[in-house]
């Protein structure tokens, strides 16, 4: 069954998520769904006549000039609305068939602790509630990405308000100025987190916003304005509320946010260049200055060097991608969005043909890659990017299996960074970015590689770890960063949503049944940590916050995707045609 069909089924039906058929890891969800909806007796069969929504226009239609918006209802966009809410609430579950695990009521517990209220209203969820911890840090602020699968929750379950105010605060700090010492950041530069600030003399709240110029390392986070414009996407698909997106102050909030990445310069790829520390990620993961000693031990090293995530990190592709696919929707067709609609439009082609093509690596591709010629010259390349096969890191020989593949972590002139890298695979499924051949290579490759990307606990956030002089030049010897730990090979729960969603999407479900179980034997037990250490991921982190949001939301999430997939429609778009690939060149592209 073509995805496309795939997602629809999945977006008009729902099913229970304890009474998961047993179906082969390949086999849709779909033929389930069917069967298993017709059997509940407890849940309404909720038919949706559902006309093409408003994110499933293609690009060629857009290119073709035709009519934008008056396809565009408010039924055709997928909205369960005050039903979802009632069927959802974690009170209403009782009545179900669903019984959830006693950790489901204690997380949203926990997430509705994690609430802050900015003058009686809320507007976002602190990031760690750890009373333990001695060191804060920023962890008592509210941050952009943290936000992101708690805002799910709350949609899911009908708790819309939180989502439309914070997306509205948030848009209101992109307004400030904003400075790093005497150097002005981009107007559309959207903060990495904000905090609430009680005064109690004058009984007021105010605002402080960090953009950068707070952050460790300095760094402005790229991924925020790419995650608002996702999250607006959600909050319009799940309630139906178009008149939020189509506000001025949207309109031109999500403008200069497009501005700030769609702008020429001497750019040769349409992929987005960046700094180390801009996303998820956010500290240096790369040497980009080499003292001589750190020099010869990068000659010594030169086959497990990787390039870290300066430059082209997969995660900022994917989510620019998913981006602009859900800007395409949003945008007016007046004669500013006008102009953007064009540009995204072709930078879309572009994106995906580059990304498809050089970023995408399985075994085929890798024999390519080992037996490239350098020094090739003209248009008639092989090797485009002159990457020296003695530059490929010993682990990818093993690592890499017959079935399945992954985009690579990074890519620039002769340099790949092969690490897997989790949370841009998995947006590359969603915002089908990858093929949908792709997207089965990778989840084959998850399963194929259980033990080293989920092992203990889901999920591993990059692998394999930097260790010893590789770990010193490229991290700069962070000791957050040690082997195994943190962002460095850490395992990170909140990654969790984010994979179950991509299995539903693949139609695996059952395989993101196996990874909910793995958070469960332990996640509550261990005070819901921020990240856990160790090849398998059997330690809780080094220096893991407790409590901390985003892993209680994610696990929220993947419990209510996973008993209710028509939710995925809020982060999942389908495939447009227009974007299909050139070339079919792996084994594992045609399973
Ligand atoms: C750490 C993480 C970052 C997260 C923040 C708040 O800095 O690296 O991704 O947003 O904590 O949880």
């Amino acid at each position: 069954m073509p995805p496309s069909r795939m997602v629809e089924v999945v977006e008009n039906g729902r099913r229970d998520a304890m009474g998961l058929r047993k179906v082969d890891s390949r086999a849709s969800i779909t033929e389930a769904d069917d069967l298993d909806l017709a059997r509940l007796p407890d849940r309404p069969r909720i038919k949706i006549e559902r006309k093409r929504s408003f994110d499933e226009r293609s690009l060629s239609e857009h290119l073709a000039g035709g009519s934008l918006r008056q396809v565009d209802s408010v039924e055709s966009i997928f909205s369960l609305g005050g039903l979802r809410s009632v069927l959802d609430s974690p009170s209403s579950l009782g009545h179900h068939s669903f019984e959830p695990h006693p950790m489901f009521a204690e997380a949203w517990d926990a997430l509705r602790k994690s609430i802050v209220l900015f003058r009686g209203q809320p507007v976002g969820t602190i990031a760690a509630l750890d009373h333990a911890s001695e060191e804060v840090l920023n962890y008592d602020q509210v941050f952009v990405r943290d936000f992101v699968p708690s805002a799910m929750a709350f949609l899911m379950n009908g708790e819309n308000d939180i989502v439309k105010n914070f997306l509205l605060k948030t848009l209101h700090l992109q307004g400030w100025e904003k400075r790093i010492d005497r150097f002005k950041l981009g107007e559309g530069v959207m903060p990495a987190s904000f905090k609430v600030r009680h005064d109690p003399i004058r009984k007021n709240d105010n605002l402080t916003a960090d953009f950068g110029e707070s952050a460790i390392g300095r760094v402005a986070p790229v991924d925020s304005g790419f995650w608002w414009i996702i999250l607006l996407r959600a909050y319009t698909k799940a309630t139906g509320d178009m008149t939020l997106a189509e506000s001025p102050e949207c309109q031109r909030g999500m403008r200069l946010i497009l501005a700030l990445c769609l702008s020429e310069g001497f750019e040769t790829f349409p992929t987005l260049l960046c700094a180390d520390g801009c996303s998820m990620i956010d500290r240096r993961m790369v040497g980009q200055t080499f003292d001589s000693a750190s020099l010869y031990c990068r000659a010594l090293l030169t086959k497990s060097i990787s390039q870290g995530v300066y430059g082209y990190p997969i995660e900022i592709q994917a989510l620019f991608f998913m981006s602009l696919r859900c800007a395409l929707s949003m945008l007016k067709q007046d004669s500013e969005g006008k102009e953007f609609i064009e540009r995204i439009v072709k930078r879309l082609h572009a994106l995906s043909y580059h990304m498809r093509n050089y970023f995408w690596l399985d075994f085929q591709q890798l024999n390519v890659i080992y037996r490239y010629k350098t020094e090739e010259y003209s248009h008639t390349a092989v090797n485009k990017f002159n990457v020296i096969p003695d530059s490929i890191p010993d682990w990818i020989f093993d690592f890499m299996p017959n079935r399945g593949g992954y985009f690579i972590g990074n890519v620039s002139p002769a340099r790949m960074d092969f690490r897997w890298f989790a949370l841009g695979n998995c947006i590359a499924i969603l915002s089908s970015l990858a093929t949908p051949e792709q997207s089965a290579a990778i989840m084959d490759l998850l399963e194929e590689r259980w033990e080293e990307l989920i092992g203990e606990m889901p999920l591993k956030i990059a692998y394999p770890a930097l260790e010893g002089h590789e770990w010193r030049i490229v991290t700069g010897c962070d000791p957050k960063n040690t082997r195994w730990s943190y962002h460095n090979g850490g395992s990170w729960p909140v990654l969790l949503w984010l994979f179950t969603a991509a299995c539903i999407k693949t139609g695996r479900p059952q395989i993101a049944q196996r990874a909910i179980d793995l958070a469960e034997s332990r996640l509550s037990k261990d005070g819901w940590p921020e990240y856990y250490d160790g090849k398998t991921g059997r330690y809780v982190g080094k220096q893991a916050r407790k409590f901390q949001t985003w892993s209680i939301a994610g696990y929220l999430v993947a419990k209510m995707m996973l008993e209710d997939p028509s939710h995925l429609g809020m982060i999942s778009l389908e495939e447009d045609r227009a974007m299909k690939p050139p070339v079919k060149r792996s084994a594992s592209w045609t399973i």
